[in-house]
């Protein structure tokens, strides 16, 4: 969470520091600021509460000098998001800004308060530049000076500070938390992610843990954790910048619910060889599953119900116990790792805190560490050993859509590599199945074509206090992602149930006001549905049937929502089903008005535990 930037450069930096912060408001954005180094040697900051717009009004009146600067948008986890707790701090010479938790801040204020300096804000991120001052008033330079402080913090953190009198001198670190440093003519820059710097450059380093970096307009000096030179490769992105566009859609989530067909299409297309007759699935070519006893998924959020899905497929296909896990769970219950096995790690972002902590628990022991990233140089696929990506494209809006569909398209492809590896599967099945696959994005686009009735639906429930999402089987996980859109973007409660646990608890809700929508392809499990769904309606509930038209026509009129689903074969129905809900979701929150791409108290890429 937070979003950094830096710009140590030849033209004011105030405007290209708020355009980049704009590509980095998906990390938070409950306020925002930057601080320069004027000409005179002075820093001086704006900070603003809310959005980046605040930030920007003040600077027409206010505006800010100076070419070299920081910036920060804010997703506060120390102190309410008001302009005082707004980064950057300031204290002496140093202004810092700053992405993590400093753990031990209370213990370092305290010593701090001892020694005469007085905190003047609520935040951790306000001891790093007490500390460094302090250092700095002992009589130490600003490199020494930082890397004393930096010695004396525990947690977790990106970090990037300017100096007073120091025109040609920002200094970063990284430890938890990502940072990439951009190679301009005679400039130099620092970004949270990539992308952040792609308008000012596509020459980028990524740092490492524990690695501190000294930039001058002329390059940078990179140092490990043990205090040595070192030399981190320079990669080149090759992505283009107009993603930031919403090509005539209201909101990122529409659009990115919209491109799902062609986002599918280049998932499957990169994992599949079309040369031989039949199908050949491309991935984990060194990996063979039957030397692995055991596949654990680990993943947070939407991810971890596209490994939710994941476990029916491969249990049933391949026939490989799967164990599933949210990261922030499995990171600290100590589980046992069964020898050989394979741990695998979904991640849109490949940068959430909980979900790379679990990879680091079982390196060393797993047999094998594999991520499926939508971002390939993220740290979680840099610390894997096997990197799947999803080829989704740039996911902006917060709540998850096309990268969950993603996610589960490569899923489902090493699902049939392992099948296929334990010969749980014919090759005419493979072939068959891959070809039923490769047809899902025209299927999908021609669905996305009529979206009329989930849009009636939608403004009714938008209405609701509380609703239901129930399913089986496969289903039961694209359900509960189902209530999880519906909540984050509309802010209704909802909650996602196996259908068969309905008398266990849940059905104790319903009555007339409570929205109930149950999603049953017409397969094995579709009569327990609708008995269930009868179960509902005689307690009044207000039932959304999503269904096939064979589905449909069976449950008859006793149900009035219906949502009709193309028929699919039935393993890759998720892969289906998952539009409705995210329409359902969408529409809902343009119904209630709520901030769709950027719903409240929430961010896109969770780097705090
Ligand atoms: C946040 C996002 C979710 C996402 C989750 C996991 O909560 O708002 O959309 O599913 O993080 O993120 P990841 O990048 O690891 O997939």
């Amino acid at each position: 969470m937070c979003g950094i930037i830096g710009i140590l450069g030849n033209h004011e930096a105030a405007p290209i520091l708020v355009e980049a912060l704009k590509r980095l408001e998906y990390r938070g954005y409950d306020s925002s600021g930057i601080a320069t180094v004027e000409s005179e040697g002075s820093i001086d900051r704006r900070r603003a509460v809310g959005k980046l717009v605040e930030l920007q009004d003040k600077l027409v009146f206010q505006p800010l000098k100076g070419k070299v600067g920081i910036g920060h948008t804010r997703w506060a986890t120390h102190g309410e998001p008001n302009e005082e707790n707004a980064h950057p701090h300031n204290s002496g010479a140093v202004s810092v800004v700053h992405n993590g938790i400093i753990e031990n801040f209370l213990e370092l204020r305290h010593e701090l308060r001892c020694d005469g300096y007085k905190p003047e804000t609520d935040t951790d991120t306000e001891t790093i530049a007490m500390l460094c001052s302090k250092f700095i008033d002992e009589g130490h330079e600003p490199i020494d000076a930082a890397r004393k402080t930096l010695l004396k913090l525990s947690g977790s953190f990106a970090i990037a500070m300017l100096f007073a009198g120091h025109e040609n001198l920002m200094i970063a670190a990284r430890s938890g938390s990502p940072l990439a440093v951009g190679y301009g003519k005679n400039e130099m820059y620092l970004g949270s992610d990539a992308l952040a710097l792609l308008p000012m450059t596509k020459k980028i380093t990524y740092l490492e843990e524990g690695d501190l970096a000294i930039l001058a307009r002329e390059g940078v000096d990179i140092y490990d954790h043990l205090g040595n030179l070192v030399s981190r490769p320079i990669k080149y992105l090759n992505q283009s910048t107009n993603f930031y566009d919403k090509s005539g859609f209201n909101h990122f989530m529409e659009k990115e619910i919209y491109e799902q067909p062609v986002a599918l299409e280049t998932a499957i297309k990169s994992y599949i060889c079309d040369k031989n007759v039949g199908a050949k699935i491309n991935l984990l070519k060194e990996l063979n599953f039957k030397e692995i006893p055991k596949i654990i998924l680990i993943a947070c959020g939407t991810a971890y119900y596209a490994c939710y899905v994941a476990k029916y497929w491969i249990e049933k296909l391949a026939k490989i116990p799967v164990e599933i896990d949210i990261g922030s769970e499995f990171r600290y219950r100590e589980p046992p790792i069964e020898k050989g096995t394979a741990a695998i790690f979904v991640s849109q972002s490949g940068e959430t805190a909980d979900t790379l902590a679990a990879l680091r628990y079982c390196v060393g022991k797993a047999k094998i560490i594999i991520s499926i990233v939508n971002v390939s140089t993220s740290s979680i696929a840099r610390e894997s050993d096997q990197v799947l990506e999803i080829h989704a494209g740039p996911e902006i809006g917060v709540a998850s859509t096309k990268a969950f569909t993603c996610q589960l398209a490569v899923l489902f492809l090493m699902t049939l590599k392992a099948a296929q590896d334990r010969s749980e599967i014919s090759e005419i099945n493979i072939a068959k199945t891959v070809s039923d696959l490769k047809s899902l994005p025209s299927t999908l686009n021609q669905y996305l074509g009529s979206t009329n009735s989930i849009q009636d639906i939608a403004y009714k429930l938008s209405t609701a206090s509380d609703v239901l999402f129930l399913g089986r089987g496969l289903m039961y996980p694209v359900a509960l992602e189902g209530a999880l859109k519906l909540k984050e973007i509309s802010y209704i409660h909802s909650e996602g149930y196996a259908a068969g646990e309905l008398k266990h608890g849940p059905i104790a809700l319903i009555d007339d006001s409570v929205p109930v929508i149950i999603l049953a392809p017409c397969d094995e499990l579709f009569e327990k549905n609708i008995s269930n769904m009868h179960e509902v309606i005689a307690r009044k509930a207000n039932v959304t049937l999503i269904s096939d038209k064979e589905g449909l026509q069976s449950a008859g009129s006793i149900v009035k929502n219906t949502i009709e689903m193309p028929r699919t074969n039935k393993l890759l129905t998720p892969l289906v089903y998952a539009l409705p809900i995210q329409l359902l979701a969408y529409f809902s929150a343009v119904s209630k008005g709520t901030d769709v791409d950027q719903p409240r108290n929430l961010a896109k890429s969770v780097t705090v535990e």
